[in-house]
């Protein structure tokens, strides 16, 4: 089966010259679809650069990225942005919420955004999925920082991803908050079968998925299942 997203040889560097910073030196390795893959490393390991190369948000310094099969190369600035907003949704950390628009506008906003036609179409569905229609016309500068992160998770199941990637979903939240908002993205997945990536720098969070990759330094340094 196709990998919703793969990377070959990944090499992305940052800045130029003198500041020049590797943050990922030949990484290789594949999403398949509806598994659960963990990168567990310290800060600045290159876990965000990770996950944002596996959605195609940058370009490689070297080494190919696909998506869903298309070399990354081969797509111009408008194809990514199709594949992207079809089947591509990212938890950020922090939640990233529009902070003037209510939970349910930041839910509808991203069902606007999708070109994905087995997307959902009721934002109140989707906050109902994660617990919150009571709170669909408070801001998110109203809401706890658990509840932030559940309206992030109902907007990005919006888009019917078939990849979810979650930057330190729980990096915020206390330990209950944030296993209770695990629990629910494992559901999720279980439900609707999206592949999940989740960059975490706890153990326990990565022990929750099939598989954790060991990053170290901008390399996969140990994989276990
Ligand atoms: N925009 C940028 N410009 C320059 N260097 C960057 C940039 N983003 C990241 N880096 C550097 O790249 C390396 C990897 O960063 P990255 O954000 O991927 O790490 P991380 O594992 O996600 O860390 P954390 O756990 O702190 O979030 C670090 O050395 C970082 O300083
Ligand atoms: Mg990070």
């Amino acid at each position: 089966m196709t990998a919703v997203s793969a990377c070959r040889e990944l090499v992305i560097e940052y800045g130029h010259g003198e500041e020049r910073v590797r943050a990922l030196d030949g990484v290789s390795l594949e999403v398949r679809p509806g598994e659960r893959l963990a990168l567990r490393g310290r800060s600045g390991s290159g876990k965000t650069t990770l996950l944002h190369a596996l959605g195609g948000l940058v370009e490689p310094t070297a080494g190919d990225v696909e998506l869903d099969g298309n070399p990354l190369a081969t797509l111009d600035e408008e194809a990514r942005r199709r594949i992207r907003a079809s089947s591509i949704a990212y938890v950020f950390q922090g939640a990233n919420l529009l902070p003037t628009f209510t939970g349910f506008e930041n839910v509808a906003f991203a069902i606007r955004a999708t070109s994905n036609p087995d997307a959902p179409t009721d934002p109140l569905m989707l906050l109902r999925l994660v617990g919150l229609a009571d709170k669909a016309e408070q801001l998110p500068g109203e809401m706890s920082g658990g509840e932030r992160q559940r309206v992030a998770l109902a907007r990005a199941l919006g888009q019917h991803p078939a990849l979810l990637l979650c930057d330190e979903p729980t990096g915020q939240l206390d330990s209950d908050t944030g296993v209770r908002v695990l629990d629910l993205i494992d559901a999720l997945q279980r439900e609707f079968g999206f592949a999940l990536v989740t960059a975490t720098h706890d153990e326990d969070v990565a022990a929750r998925h099939d598989r954790v990759l060991e990053l170290e330094e901008g390399r996969v340094v140990g994989e276990s299942a």
